[in-house]
């Protein structure tokens, strides 16, 4: 063993502090030098690949991958490459691998939880237009939908769909395809802004989300306590860590949890959400099982909930969306997360090393 972690970074970008790094870079790596280990830098470069991947394979035991994958000059495909190599040929320790911020990271994750209870059940996916023509008209009959885009983060390409027309959207047959010109009203997360447009040309317009690289669009059940707010939970490996509550601006169709659009933001101790982090610690591990490579979990991770209501009138709570790809808590650096992530990310080289 090197006892030595890599944290990987790409030059420049907005999420940047005065020494060039993300703001929580230098204190996971100065928590991982507490603990007696090496911890070091390296700027990603597409031209550099192979030298960096020589470099890495031979003097660490593991790397933590804090680039977010859409900033990376020249595309994520040669760094993801990197990194599976470093994992496969050279048994590093990923935190987190390709494999896994795709898995964890995709919205059609959602989908994989299907038949869970963190999603509901009539959650689907699409990933060729055809499917979406088809399908899209019938899961409408049955109330609001929202439709997400995978690429992008802001809410953008997230769009909330309902009739305009409210009595038509309560005489229609479930399951019953709704006609091209049946009028929708859109709002998209982004700005909550609405467009009334038909569910024809709407279906046209959103061909753009699923064509392409990593193109899909999943279809969920519109949850109207979204209003009452989104609930993030910060974890690191398995322990949550603090917990954000987002509240939509008031108003209108909002609905959005983002904050460009407005939301509020409180954070809290995970013990104040004690029943959704019970909830969620039991879910954990079917989690890793339908989304994890070998049942991991990522190292530093978010996942979103909204609030619903159970049969017997308490409170539930659905998946909205998981983040792994460089979530960061640089607001948060006080609370000592950096340690945390420390010890994790050394605890899972040396589980490794005892294993190899
Ligand atoms: N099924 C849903 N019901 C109600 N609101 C939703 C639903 N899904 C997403 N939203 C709202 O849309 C916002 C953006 O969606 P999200 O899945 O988080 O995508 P993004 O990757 O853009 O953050 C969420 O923060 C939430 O406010
Ligand atoms: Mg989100």
């Amino acid at each position: 063993m090197h006892k030595s972690i890599v944290v990987f970074e790409v030059a420049g970008g907005n999420d940047k502090g005065e020494d060039g790094h993300r703001r929580d870079t230098m204190p996971i790596v100065n928590a991982i030098k507490d603990k007696g280990w090496n911890a070091e830098v390296i700027y990603f470069e597409s031209d550099r690949a192979n030298e960096i991947y020589d470099t890495v394979a031979n003097n660490f035991d593991g790397y933590i991958s804090r680039v977010n994958p859409g900033h990376i000059p020249g595309g994520e495909k040669i760094y993801f490459e990197m990194l599976s190599r470093l994992s496969k040929e050279a048994g590093l320790v990923g935190m987190s691998t390709p494999e896994e911020m795709m898995a964890y990271g995709a919205k059609d994750a959602l989908v994989k939880l299907n038949g869970t209870d963190l999603v509901p059940e009539d959650t689907a996916a699409y990933y060729d237009v055809e499917s979406l023509h088809e399908i899209f008209p019938k899961t409408l009959s049955y109330g609001e939908r929202v439709l997400k885009q995978n690429r992008g983060s802001t809410g953008s390409g997230i769009w909330r769909v309902q009739l305009q027309d409210r009595k038509l959207a309560k005489s229609v047959k479930p399951g019953e395809a709704l006609p091209l010109d049946t009028k929708l009203k859109c709002t998209e997360a982004v700005d909550n802004h609405t467009e009334v447009r038909e569910l024809g040309d709407f279906m046209k317009f959103c061909e753009q989300y699923i064509v392409g690289d990593n193109g899909m669009l999943v279809d969920m059940r519109f949850m109207p306590r979204i209003v009452e707010g989104e609930v993030r939970i910060l974890l690191v490996g398995p322990h949550p860590v603090f917990v954000v509550h987002k509240k939509p601006a008031a108003g209108g169709d909002n609905f959005s949890a983002t904050l460009f659009s407005g939301a509020k933001y409180t954070y809290d101790k995970p013990e104040a959400w004690q029943d959704l982090i019970d909830m969620f610690a039991e879910a954990r591990p079917t989690i890793a099982t339908k989304l994890g490579e070998d049942n991991n979990i990522p190292l530093i991770w978010t996942a979103d909930f909204m609030l619903d209501t159970a049969e017997d009138g308490s409170d539930t709570y659905v998946l909205g969306e998981i983040n792994c790809s460089c979530v960061g808590f640089t607001s948060e650096l006080d609370m000592g997360i950096q340690q945390l992530v420390a010890e994790e990310a050394i605890k899972r080289c040396e589980e490794a090393a005892a294993t190899a």
